[in-house]
């Protein structure tokens, strides 16, 4: 049986204090999991990485941060580096997500060169893709991906394969405004992304986990997680509750 992965992104949500107390509370949780069964992670903002990587230090709780540049060292204001970011233990990058790219200009080509950087640190990149509403209403929701799926993957070999997630992420599925993707159009999805890693990668194309976000609630989390083609759930502001967060990581586990 394969590992599901369940993590959250903080976003800018949580102060360090405020990162602490959810952590604390995280790892009472954790401790009840199997984690040969669930992989969970937590992606806090870039000040709180040092005080909750120790705070999980004997935890299995795995972490990440939000955003990375691609070179070690250089004049660039308010970024940080891969060299940094592997000194302080993180286990992921989170790269591309739908607000880096709509707020911050991220196109695939920067995602691509932050992919290569996160693997030769020997960290794993969380790639975020999904379609925009128009593209999905124009029926172009799978040439979308599978542009940003080419274009972010660029020059990996499948050696590579075995150390990335994605995270398939309709943009319209996202947030406050977002509106919860139908499971049914969720496992057709994954499963084209799923040919497409395939194809560029063969065998190894099958063995990168699939995550699945956008608006995961107490009500639909299930409808995703029994899907065979969803490997993960990254989950925004259900997983910032704890007792919504609780209630999904105790029903998932019990079902694996
Ligand atoms: P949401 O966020 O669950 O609050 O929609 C998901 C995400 O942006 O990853």
């Amino acid at each position: 049986m394969k590992k599901f992965y369940i993590g959250t992104n903080w976003k800018m949500t949580k102060t360090l204090e405020e990162g602490l107390l959810y952590t604390r509370e995280l790892k009472k949780v954790s401790e009840q999991l199997d984690h040969s069964k669930i992989e969970l992670f937590i992606i806090p903002s870039h000040p709180s990485l040092i005080p909750i990587k120790s705070e999980i230090e004997d935890s299995t709780i795995k972490i990440g941060a939000q955003n990375m540049h691609w070179e070690e060292r250089g004049a660039y204001t308010g970024e940080v580096s891969p060299l940094m970011l592997q000194e302080i233990g993180m286990d992921i990058i989170e790269l591309g997500h739908s607000e880096r790219r709509a707020y911050f200009n991220e196109t695939d080509k920067a995602i691509n060169k932050k992919v290569h950087a996160a693997l030769n640190a020997n960290m794993k990149p969380l790639i975020c893709i999904g379609e925009k509403l128009d593209e999905k209403e124009n029926n172009i929701s799978v040439e979308t991906l599978s542009k940003q799926i080419k274009l972010t993957l660029k020059g990996l070999n499948k050696e590579h394969l075995p150390h990335i997630l994605l995270a398939y992420e309709p943009v319209w599925a996202i947030g406050e405004n977002g509106i919860p993707a139908d499971s049914a159009y969720v496992s057709y999805i994954h499963g084209e992304i799923r040919k497409i890693l395939v194809d560029l990668f063969e065998e190894t194309g099958s063995q990168v986990p699939i995550l699945y976000g956008g608006s995961v609630n107490l009500d639909n989390y299930l409808s995703y997680f029994e899907d065979k083609n969803v490997n993960g759930l990254f989950i925004g502001r259900a997983a910032w509750d704890m007792i919504s967060f609780e209630k999904i990581l105790k029903t998932c586990h019990s079902l694996l």
